[in-house]
């Protein structure tokens, strides 16, 4: 049985995975109108990820016979200047979402609830996966700079990203 203060973290937690599903869709609407659907599609990729993190905890917590309470999404951001500026901000928002994944786990830890501090494991090591896979496109971005036959040719690579699913249980 999860404590009150720990159902009330992981219900916190629920709305900041699906707000990030809903900025980084806002983020591929913003790349589909700039004409680059290579970007607009690796963001709607990432969106979909963000929403089975949220369902990961949506199912925790009932699982461990919590209620789970959505609240308010807050309104993402619509415009960014450039590809680069999209990404930095990629990058800042997982950034304070390992934070948010770190205090989650130092609440568990506090509350000696093993189990949470179990299931957020995974979590630690995909956000390590999250920022790396961010600061590799933003690296890329860098190099890349005005030169417009690269931002193309990255286009096209990210084009092939394909969220797969975890299978279920
Ligand atoms: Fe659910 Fe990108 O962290």
């Amino acid at each position: 049985m999860l404590s009150k203060k720990i159902a009330k973290a992981l219900n916190g937690q629920i709305n900041a995975e699906i707000y990030s599903s809903y900025m980084y869709l806002s983020m591929s609407a913003w790349f589909e109108q700039a004409g680059l659907a290579g970007f607009a599609n690796w963001m709607l990729q990432q969106a979909r990820e963000e929403m089975s993190h949220a369902m990961k905890f949506f199912h925790f917590v009932s699982e461990r016979g919590g209620r789970v309470l959505l609240e308010k999404i807050a309104q993402p951001p619509t415009d960014w200047k450039s590809a680069l500026d999209v990404f930095e901000a990629t990058l800042a928002h997982e950034r304070k979402v390992t934070g948010l994944i770190n205090d989650l786990t130092n609440l568990a830890l506090d509350e000696r609830d093993h189990a949470t501090n179990i299931f957020l494991q995974w979590f630690i090591s995909e956000q390590v996966e999250e920022e790396a896979g961010v600061g590799a496109v933003l690296d890329k971005l860098k190099l890349i700079g005005k030169d417009t036959s690269g931002l193309f040719a990255l286009d096209q690579e990210l084009g092939r990203r394909l969220f797969t699913p975890p299978p279920a249980g």
